[in-house]
């Protein structure tokens, strides 16, 4: 009795939903400074262009600095320029990954 009516129901799956709520950050590796170069880098370009980089953590803060000169990037405070390239030189740094 009771599995007839539940085999009457119709079979909805939620695939979808199960995927959008896993939030990968665009599969930035996890850190500190993770969450700020998803969220504001991702917002004007794909993160690929960051991720195919290998800079020290000197030349990403002068990527940063040129971001916001040419590119209209906000300009942050030196704190969070700090922390997102020191995230940036640590994954995608030149230290021989
Ligand atoms: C306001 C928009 C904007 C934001 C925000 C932004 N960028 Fe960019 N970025 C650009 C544009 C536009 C280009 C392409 C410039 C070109 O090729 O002429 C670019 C290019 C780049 C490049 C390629 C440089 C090269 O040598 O070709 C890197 C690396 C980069 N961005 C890193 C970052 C990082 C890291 C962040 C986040 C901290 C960021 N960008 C945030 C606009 C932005």
């Amino acid at each position: 009795m009771l599995l007839s009516i539940a085999a009457g129901m119709p079979g909805i799956t939620l695939a979808e939903e199960a995927n959008s709520s896993s939030q990968d950050f665009g599969g930035l590796p996890p850190g500190a400074g993770q969450a700020e170069v998803y969220g504001l880098c991702s917002s004007c370009h794909s993160l690929m262009i960051v991720k195919q980089q290998r800079l020290s953590k000197e030349a990403w803060l002068d990527t940063l600095d040129w971001m916001i000169e040419e590119q209209g990037m906000p300009r942050l405070p030196p704190k969070s320029l700090d922390l997102i390239a020191s995230y940036l030189a640590e994954h995608y740094g030149t230290g021989g990954e």
